[in-house]
């Protein structure tokens, strides 16, 4: 590298600045190009380094042949958009790049760790839980599985299952993180059952007690029922206080996968979605859904102090845990991982700077953006809403002269948006193979008028491919 450290630094910021300022009026949300040509425009790994020039260039190639999550128009996934703050906190943290695993390493950061697990676990009514930032719901729905077998099982951890007969109960609209935790813990993902739901995608509780009976008198032991509390296609939340009158019955853990229904936490309007929460025993809550920190912001919670340790503690780890004043407060002692990123800082700072009112507000947005372009669709014939709950718009299109199926009309034009790339909406499907835009609201950039123009550009690719 040729340049001082100042000067480079100064370029890589000056780079950065100008694509998040550029990223709002770009016209574009992503370049589609095919990996062949994408290899080509990197210059392969070399003997000799680069020049700090050319590292520079080669960083807004990258930015340039990426997908622009912070744009306004990316809609696809269940995060998005930009927030300074946030990304102050993100940066200082790979800066200070410490571990999480003891205090002595993070000793500030461990402090703000814990307040916002205990601000969390206080507005999920969990008195004296406790809780613990993952590497992403996912990771927290496997630490809630893994709870569910100590509390079962105690010494599970060390005897191993012996012949397993555990069942896990979640609903068919689950995440998929579910399946690969029940194969991680040992439970098998034959024992992960899917409970049937309603035309809303909520779990049926009557299917899910019939369901128990019925494993019970096979001598089977159900050990958790994962609830969802938003849903990733249809934003729908299970009805937990009726679950967890079941659960209460029968003895079994209650773990809610509120990853996205959780941002209703934050809500006026809509945290009545959250009633009975306190009735888990354990929560999974991802802050970079909703809030609009960069991924990850994640949290496992439980109102069980103590389970985390009981459950996540291992041997032979002395050369790092050591007694020390303040030892008390290490964190790797119940987490899954050694090296964890402080991941904790962008929501401190995200908060700070706007206050729990300022995320209120900011989540409220999001669901008036989704009610607008529920009223949207509904009134214009050429959609067919599917359905509509909480951040989650599920739509088809018609074709003009119903000349071509909705479900292949649907993906078409979903597939030409992507090329055109002017703004990113993903697709699902329902097991009885319809296709539909599932359309979210994470993104606080978003306004109303980039909501009315994606249904204008949807409309116009639509009638494009209608006389095709
Ligand atoms: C309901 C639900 N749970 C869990 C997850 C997994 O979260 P992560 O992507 O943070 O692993 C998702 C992701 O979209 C989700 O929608």
């Amino acid at each position: 590298m040729s340049q001082s450290k100042d000067n480079f630094l100064n370029d890589v910021f000056l780079t950065l600045q100008e694509y998040i300022l550029k990223s709002e009026k770009n016209d574009f949300v992503v370049k589609v190009s095919s990996a062949e040509s994408l290899k080509q425009r990197l210059p392969g790994l070399r003997p000799q380094g680069a020049s700090s020039e050319e590292i520079v260039d080669e960083l807004k190639t990258i930015l340039e042949n990426s997908v622009q999550t912070i744009h306004p128009m990316f809609l696809n996934q269940l995060f998005g958009g930009f927030d300074e703050a946030a990304w102050a906190g993100e940066i200082a943290s790979t800066l200070l790049n410490p571990t999480m695993a003891t205090f002595e390493i993070a000793p500030i950061l461990t402090v703000i760790e814990k307040r916002l697990v205990s601000e969390l676990l206080k507005m999920m009514g969990f008195e004296r839980g406790e809780g613990i930032m993952v590497t992403g719901g996912s990771n927290s729905n496997l630490v809630a599985m893994l709870c569910a077998r100590t509390e079962y099982s105690p010494s599970i951890r060390q005897t191993g299952f012996g012949h397993n007969r555990f069942r896990v109960y979640v609903s068919a609209e689950a995440h998929y993180s579910f399946d690969k935790a029940a194969n991680i813990t040992g439970i098998g993902t034959q024992n992960l059952i899917q409970v049937p739901s309603n035309e809303k995608g909520e779990m049926i509780a009557e299917e899910l007690e019939r369901i128990i009976k019925a494993d019970l008198n096979e001598g089977y032991t159900p050990i958790m029922v994962g609830a969802t509390l938003g849903t990733t296609v249809m934003g729908a939340f299970d009805p937990l206080v009726k679950i967890a009158k079941i659960c209460e019955t029968y003895k079994i853990w209650l773990h809610a996968d509120a990853a996205w229904g959780g941002g209703a936490l934050f809500s006026h309007s809509h945290k009545h979605l959250l009633k009975g929460l306190e009735l888990a025993d354990s929560v999974t809550f991802d802050a970079h859904k909703t809030l609009g920190t960069p991924l990850i912001t994640s949290f496992f919670l439980t109102k069980h102090a103590g389970i985390l340790k009981d459950t996540n503690r291992g041997g032979g780890a002395e050369y790092l845990f050591h007694e020390y004043d303040n030892s008390e407060w290490d964190t790797g002692t119940y987490s899954l991982q050694c090296g964890r990123r402080a991941d904790a800082l962008k929501l401190w700072l995200l908060w700070r700077a706007h206050g729990t009112e300022g995320l209120i507000k900011r989540t409220e947005h999001l669901l008036e953006l989704a009610q607008y372009a529920t009223k949207e669709i509904s009134s214009n014939a050429r959609f067919k809403l599917i359905h509509s709950h909480y951040l989650n718009v599920c739509f088809q299109v018609h074709a003009r002269h119903d000349q071509e199926n909705i479900n292949s009309f649907t993906l078409r034009i979903r597939k030409e948006l992507v090329q055109e790339g002017r703004a990113l909406v993903n697709y699902a499907q329902r097991a009885d193979g319809t296709i539909f835009f599932r359309l979210v609201f994470p993104n606080h950039q978003t306004q109303k008028s980039h909501i009315s123009e994606l249904l204008k550009i949807i409309l116009e690719t639509a009638n494009r491919l209608d006389i095709v």
